[in-house]
């Protein structure tokens, strides 16, 4: 709930946020909302920015220019207001080291004003969310990066904040304490936590952000869902595909002319081109009842390339990329005609990691042009 109590959409606002260090631009003119209640990714590569937008969200700095507003309530204005509804895990664990777990979290509980009674309670409940209550009397400097790590949510979540900040959470942690952090970064937003996620790691943000914004060079070039952002990958490729192959785009040409829609030879010719050079998904169909006639009428199919029986009740081929979604369905379609079972399905559709080289390697590209 927001100041005015009406029920709010964006946990976050941003509207031109900028920030200069010098004449060095770190965040330039970022745009973008966070829906209230969600998991959002904050993908960049080293520098991109993310930690200066967090920093400036969570008012530890001040912003050059442009506006943010947390919570219902601006950063510049508000900035007491904002850093209550806010927890921040930040980057580099911030905790006192010759102090023990407990009594790091009891001086951030004294920091926000929690009372007395809440603080013992609530101190109990977190530790155990987390699991790290059996360590709660162990120095700082005596625990693991995992287990600062725990400590360092349990104080940034002690004043029950709406919204908060992880900024690269899990580096440096084992697979099995990502795991853990991964429930509880869920189980927090279940509970009806906003969660910014701030990573690297493509996996973990697909796992659990329903939107992403990936920066490079102090500027957001993506803000999609990660489906999304895969999706308009391979459209961004059909079209540079097409555009490099001059061959290709005349004969496409041609073809959506209406008169020549059934023309067999230009047909042909097309498929044949598409033969050479097209850029194809590799379809893998796994089944029960998989019969050769299935595989021979799956090799009639336009836009079905190089496929391959393997008699473990395996089926693969390359799909074109134009049809991968309506060949996929095709395939299906002949698999149950025949009374066969389709038991698994896979492709090597892009990752979430593709997309993120492709946009953050553009800027360079582009760098690279402008110096030749
Ligand atoms: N206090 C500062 N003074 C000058 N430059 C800074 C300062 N803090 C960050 N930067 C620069 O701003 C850019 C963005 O940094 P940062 O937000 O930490 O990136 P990220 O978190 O995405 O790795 C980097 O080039 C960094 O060197
Ligand atoms: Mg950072």
């Amino acid at each position: 709930m927001c100041v005015t109590g009406e029920i709010m959409k964006y946990a976050i606002e941003t509207n031109k946020l900028t920030k200069k260090y010098g004449n060095f631009l770190a965040v330039d003119e970022l745009d973008m909302k966070v829906k209230n209640k969600s998991i959002f990714g904050f993908l960049g590569p080293n520098g991109a920015g993310k930690t200066t937008s967090i920093k400036m969200l969570t008012c530890l700095i001040k912003a050059t220019s442009g506006k943010g507003i947390v919570a219902g309530y601006d950063i510049s204005k508000n900035p007491n207001e904002v850093r209550e509804k806010i927890g921040m895990v930040p980057q580099l664990v911030s905790l006192y080291s010759d102090l023990t777990a407990r009594e790091n979290v009891e001086l951030c509980a004294d920091y926000y004003g929690v009372t007395k009674e809440d603080k013992e309670d609530r101190m109990d409940d977190l530790m155990e969310l987390v699991d790290i209550k059996y360590a709660e009397n162990k120095l700082v400097k005596q625990m693991s990066g995992g287990q600062k790590q725990k400590v360092s949510v349990v104080a940034s979540l002690i004043h029950r904040p709406d919204i908060l900040f992880l900024d690269e959470p899990t580096i440096g942690l084992d697979p099995t304490t990502k795991m853990v952090l991964w429930d509880l970064i869920q189980e927090l937003n279940d509970e009806g936590h906003t969660i910014i996620l701030c990573s690297h790691d493509m996996y973990e943000v697909e796992k659990l952000c329903e939107n992403i914004a990936i920066m490079n060079q102090g500027k957001l070039v993506a803000y999609n869902t990660p489906q999304n952002l895969k999706d308009n990958l391979i459209i961004e490729k059909e079209k540079l595909f097409i555009k490099e192959n001059p061959v290709l785009a005349d004969l496409q040409n041609e073809i959506m002319d209406s008169n020549n829609v059934n023309d067999f030879k230009l047909n042909n010719d097309l498929k044949k081109e598409l033969d050479t050079y097209i850029p194809t998904t590799q379809l893998s169909v796994m089944g029960e009842n998989l019969t050769d006639e299935t595989v021979e009428e799956i090799k009639g199919l336009t836009n079905v390339y190089s496929t391959k029986f393997n008699h473990d009740g395996r089926i693969t081929m390359d799909l074109d990329q134009f049809s991968n979604k309506n060949g996929i369905n095709e395939v299906i379609k002949i698999i149950l005609k025949n009374n066969g079972v389709v038991t698994s399905i896979s492709t090597n559709d892009p990752s979430l990691e593709d997309v993120f080289v492709n946009l953050t390697s553009k800027k360079y590209n582009k760098l690279d042009e402008e110096a030749k």
